[in-house]
């Protein structure tokens, strides 16, 4: 699928991956980008750094009515969405690092408010008449950690999981439709999500920027993939998931013992100031 000529919609595109995601859509020649965030200001800043061929929407993705309202203002103003950008997202750790059932049910709840329901209500918004017209996309914005796992997150992995089970159901029953669904699925990422040490022994395959990120997303789009993988090593690993799932738990666990020793080295600095 091509943007130029497209109405698009990116959430969380205030910040990091979805306010590249943005920029890049009115470079690719998208007619208009509606910019929509929790974060106000910060969408008002990204649709003002596009300009005239933007607007900006408060809009909080685990309400479906401030999902109705991005879809029904931004198609009044602009025309049908060709590209509906699910993006945005949170992460909470677990508060005890070694039980996976230690965050609260309104974490749990919350993230699956953003990372699902949230794709859910985008879906409900446009499909219809994305169906009506035999056109349009779904982009949505998951992580690797939905194909594979989130050492220390175990609301984000299951959520984002979760994620995947959806966009699956989606890219399954709109196909014929005319209509495409993809997942975007990064390892590390520097954004406002990943900073101040949040990958202190974690960035195996290095932490990539949100413009690379973004690279990809739109190559991705161009071949029409259903998952797309800014870091190639991402496709291996689902690959050694798949062959042989008692060797990628074990492996798994060991690199969890590097972080946790990463993590208390780290810990320890901050504590002295270092
Ligand atoms: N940064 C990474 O390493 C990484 C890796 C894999 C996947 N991801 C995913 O990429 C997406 C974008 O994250 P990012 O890294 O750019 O983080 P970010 O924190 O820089 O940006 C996320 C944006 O989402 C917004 N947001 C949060 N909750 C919202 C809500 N309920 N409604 C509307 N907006 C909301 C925030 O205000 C923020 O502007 C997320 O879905 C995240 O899970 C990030």
């Amino acid at each position: 699928m091509e943007i130029a000529g497209k109405v698009v919609v990116v959430t969380g595109g205030g910040s990091g991956i979805g306010r590249e995601l943005a920029l890049r859509a009115h470079r690719e020649g998208a007619v208009h980008v509606a910019v929509a965030d929790l974060n106000e200001a910060a969408a008002r800043e990204t649709a003002s750094a596009i300009g005239a061929g933007a607007s900006a929407f408060r809009c909080d993705v685990a309400h479906e009515a401030d999902i109705q309202r991005l879809v029904r203002e931004t198609e009044a103003a602009a025309g049908p969405i060709g590209l509906f950008c699910s993006n945005a997202g949170i992460i909470s750790m677990d508060p005890d690092f070694d039980n996976p059932a230690s965050a609260t049910d309104e974490s749990f709840a919350r993230s699956w408010g953003v990372h699902v329901m949230a794709h859910v209500y985008a879906a409900r918004a446009v499909v219809p008449g994305m169906i009506a017209r035999r056109s349009g996309w779904l982009l949505n914005t998951v992580s690797a950690a939905g194909l594979l796992s989130q050492i220390g997150s175990s609301v984000y992995s299951t959520t984002k999981h979760a994620a995947i089970g959806f966009a699956e159901s989606l890219a399954i029953a709109t196909k014929d439709h005319g209509i495409g669904v993809s997942v975007l699925c990064p390892q590390g990422v520097a954004t406002g999500m990943t900073a101040g040490g949040f990958f202190a022994g974690a960035d195996v395959d290095g932490v990539m920027t949100a413009e690379a990120c973004v690279d990809a997303a739109i190559e991705g789009l161009r071949a029409e993939k259903f998952v797309i993988l800014p870091h190639a090593n991402v496709g291996d690993y689902m690959r050694l998931k798949a062959e042989n799932y008692e060797r990628w738990i074990g492996g798994m666990a060991k690199l969890r013992r590097r972080i946790a020793l990463a993590r208390a080295s780290h810990l320890a600095g901050a504590g002295t100031g270092e």
